[in-house]
């Protein structure tokens, strides 16, 4: 039987068992669904403090023109957040996909550089202030394309060769110093083969970019997982804890949990898909610095995984958010809330030699990583 929303919302929502615990808790959101369906506007409003546009902030879609920026759905995002309390990440300046149609034919290695620092002082400073914070560049490593250095053969390195990195987090930095300037990347979550070896060039990006002095602030990890797969484990914690001696916040950015290697009936799928979010993010947020959980979208109903490219070969529709196509609490979502409680837990643990959640404890020097503490509910 479904829960009744009153067991899911107010003092037993996600944003209120986060905020008790310092952390943030977002989804990624479209326009449409904040101005016309009222589930929808109300499920987000209800139960998140943070979100991020799932496509209104990416280069396609806010620039139709080279000329002309339509940033109509970015701000209706930010109104809906301001309106709800909610804090905002900016996803993203700087990246391989989503490029306008005119890109390809327009941008050169001559006008390369002025167009993503002038877009980057555009998008970023128009929302300067207002931004907890920006994927400034999105997935640069792609190892097989086998360059040393792992970089990944996108249209900016082929344009502004490996320096395009430095020069978005240095626009980004100046346009915006509020926000916490992020490198966003998939693929590094597990134990295999391939995610271990993305997961080290990811490393070396980012220990070199410190080096270098590159303002940058905290690692994405995109956490798109599948259930059926090997969990991630080691290999990842180690990483989240190296950001951390590198001064560096970490934030599961996209997560989801994909169905498509389970058999059909709903009750075991969304039990595995329960358990995938359970044990990944109770792992995740018994690390001090990471911060910030977000899911890529809030209902079923609108999950990018349905369709034949990432979809189940039966044509079902995946499960793999907390909210079903109804609106319904899934076992995900009680899933969430629990490890973000594992987070309010070890908060309230004596603390014996050194508190490693100092900085991020709610009502520090910081104000904790979910900032005003308005949200107690
Ligand atoms: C996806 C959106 O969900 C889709 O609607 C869109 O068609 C393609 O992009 N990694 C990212 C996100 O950083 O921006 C992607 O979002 C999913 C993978």
């Amino acid at each position: 039987m479904a829960p009744h929303l009153h067991e899911v919302s107010g003092p037993r929502s996600l944003r209120a068992h986060a905020a008790a615990a310092g952390l943030l808790v977002g989804c990624a959101v479209n326009p449409r669904g904040l101005d016309g369906e009222p589930a929808y506007s109300q499920t987000v409003a209800d139960q998140m403090n943070l979100l991020v546009a799932e496509n209104a902030m990416k280069w396609g879609p806010l620039r139709p023109t080279i000329d002309t920026f339509d940033f109509r759905p970015a701000d209706d995002i930010m109104d809906f957040a301001a309106r709800h309390n909610q804090q905002v990440r900016g996803h993203n300046l700087c990246w391989h996909e989503e490029l306008p149609t005119w890109f390809a034919s327009e941008v050169n290695k001559g006008n390369a550089k002025e167009i993503l620092i002038q877009h980057i002082q555009t998008v970023a400073g128009r929302y300067a202030g207002r931004i907890q914070s920006w994927d400034v560049v999105n997935e640069a490593i792609l190892p097989k394309d086998g360059r040393p250095d792992g970089l990944r053969k996108s249209p900016w390195l082929e344009l502004l060769g490996p320096d395009y990195i430095d020069i978005a987090f240095h626009t980004a930095r100046l346009a915006d110093p509020h926000a916490l300037l992020t490198y966003n990347d998939y693929g590094i979550e597990k134990d295999t083969p391939e995610d271990t070896i993305k997961r080290g060039d990811v490393l070396m990006l980012i220990r070199r970019m410190k080096a270098r002095g590159v303002p940058l602030d905290a690692v994405g990890i995109q956490s798109h997982l599948t259930a059926g797969d090997p969990m991630p484990g080691a290999g990842l914690r180690a990483f989240v804890r190296e950001c951390g001696r590198l001064g560096l916040q970490v934030f599961v950015t996209e997560m989801d949990v994909n169905d498509k290697k389970l058999p059909a009936a709903v009750e075991e799928r969304d039990q595995a898909v329960a358990k995938v979010y359970q044990d990944y993010l109770t792992m995740m947020l018994a690390e001090p610095n990471v911060t910030a959980v977000l899911t890529w979208g809030v209902t079923d109903k609108y999950t990018w995984l349905d369709g034949p490219k990432f979809g189940r070969a039966d044509g079902r529709p995946e499960r793999p958010l907390p909210f079903d196509s109804d609106y319904q609490p899934t076992p995900a979502f009680f899933a969430e809330r629990a490890a973000l409680d594992s987070r309010a837990a070890r908060l309230s643990a004596p603390v014996r030699q050194g508190d490693p959640y100092a900085p991020f404890r709610p009502g520090s020097a910081r104000g904790g990583a979910a900032g005003p503490q308005s949200e107690r509910q």
